[in-house]
């Protein structure tokens, strides 16, 4: 892998760890780029005891490398300036090293607002978003009409953003909801963070292409999570962005054959946030128990994340559709005092056995998962960082789901912290 690309990519929906794994790999590479996805995702590194959450930043800006924000992003300039801002508090000011897409688009403060209206009337059908604007602001893009990141540089900007901003309103209005002033408090302060990030615009597509010709090496960072994928999820109740290898291939623009390995982040149990099936998930005590052992409350909108058992048909899917080669198994320590841990490794759908996920989502809400149940290793492996010093039961629970894969797993989170790691 030393002389390769890398692409690091969540299997699941969202929240695998995919910051830390990304913070502990980027130290080798030339440059990081996030490729999809905007504020909405939450990635939490810790290093030194010190969390920090990152929304639009790539995870691996704590390392020395440029870290790029790709075409595929949606960019709130407020939420980056925010970022930007928090960090260099910090005393790790990333705006030296940070490009932005030329040909990233802008989430105006009418894709929040559409975004609350839009799940507003959808009532018990919501998708359970973020409420950041991602769904409106992808909407734009494909219907053209968006702004993007080279119109930052345009000095027609708070002309042609007061314009969408009443062409949004007339949709607000139809929805019963309130319009957004183009002339308010939140549209200068967005002209004003606009301001401040126009001079990180930059045609990164090109940067990363003259970065491959010098041998140069790049991280690719996927947001969110295969299941979550506007195609190959489990839609309507996914995010409005291509969170797999193709997301990365169209949003850092690279092309096919640069991508190199790709590595996909696999949380040992499941989790959710939002709305839609979730064949794997536990009664509410149990889920509890997981989720306060495991910290499962959103990095952006602290909401409690549903819990379940890892479900190995919906990472194989993942693993098959992306050309995943290696996983990070993470946060496998908040399984230790599970007495018996159930592996999800195929569905029953009307008394026939399935191994890969419905498309039809009432299928998939009556889908149940049938389990292999592996014994726990009632103790703690918490910080271990090699995998020999393992229990045998941990071992033996990480070999099935390589087996089932049929890849390794080549790191394993035994801790939030860097070092809490076992590097295979
Ligand atoms: P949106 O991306 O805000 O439109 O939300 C669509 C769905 O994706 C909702 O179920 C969100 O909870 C989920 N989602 C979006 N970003 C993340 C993430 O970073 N982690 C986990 N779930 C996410």
């Amino acid at each position: 892998m030393s002389e390769r690309n890398l692409v690091v990519l969540g299997l699941q929906w969202g929240d695998e760890g995919k910051g830390k794994v990304i913070d502990c790999l980027a130290g080798t590479f030339d440059a990081v780029v996030r490729c999809q996805g905007g504020a909405n995702a939450g990635h939490t590194v810790v290093v030194g005891g010190h969390k920090t959450v990152l929304h639009l930043l790539p995870s691996g800006v704590l390392h020395p490398g440029k870290c790029l924000i790709g075409a595929g992003v949606v960019v709130d300039p407020v939420a980056l300036v925010a970022e930007i801002d928090e960090l260099a508090a910090g005393g790790a000011d990333p705006s030296t090293k940070l490009m932005l897409s030329d040909r990233c688009q802008l989430v105006t403060p009418a894709h929040p607002a559409l975004d609350r209206a839009f799940e507003r009337a959808k009532g018990k059908g919501k998708v359970g978003t973020t409420l950041r604007g991602i769904g409106p602001c992808y909407a734009d893009k494909v219907a053209r009409i968006g702004l993007r990141g080279a119109d930052l540089l345009d000095p027609e900007l708070p002309a042609r953003l007061r314009a969408s901003i009443r062409a949004h309103n007339r949709t607000l209005d139809q929805y019963g909801a309130k319009p957004v002033d183009p002339h308010g408090a939140a549209v200068e302060r967005w002209l004003a963070a606009a301001r401040r990030i126009a001079p990180l615009v930059a045609d990164t597509a090109a940067w990363i292409q003259d970065l491959m010709d010098k041998g140069g090496r790049i991280l690719s960072e996927g947001a969110q999570g295969t299941m979550l994928d506007i195609d190959h999820g489990t839609y309507p109740y996914v995010t409005s962005s291509s969170t797999g290898v193709g997301g990365v291939i169209t949003g850092a623009g690279l092309n096919h054959r640069q991508v190199g390995l790709v590595a996909g982040v696999v949380k040992a149990y499941t989790t959710r946030v939002g709305g839609g099936p979730f064949p794997t998930e536990l009664d509410p005590a149990r889920a509890e128990a997981l989720r306060q052992r495991g910290g499962e409350f959103g990095a952006t909108t602290g909401r409690p994340r549903r819990c379940g058992w890892l479900d190995l048909v919906a990472v194989r899917h993942a693993v098959r559709l992306n050309g995943v080669e290696a996983i990070a198994l993470t946060k496998l320590d908040i399984l230790d005092p599970e007495p018996e841990i159930p592996v999800c490794v195929a569905y029953e759908l009307d008394g026939k056995r399935i191994d890969t996920v419905p498309a039809q989502l009432s299928d998939l809400a009556r889908a149940k998962p049938i389990y292999e149940t592996l014994p726990g290793w009632n103790a703690s492996i918490r910080g271990v960082s090699d995998r020999s010093r393992l229990p045998a039961a941990c071992e033996a629970y990480i070999a099935f789901i390589e087996r089932r894969l049929g890849i390794p797993a080549r790191w394993i989170g035994t801790g939030p912290g860097r070092e809490e790691t076992i590097v295979g």
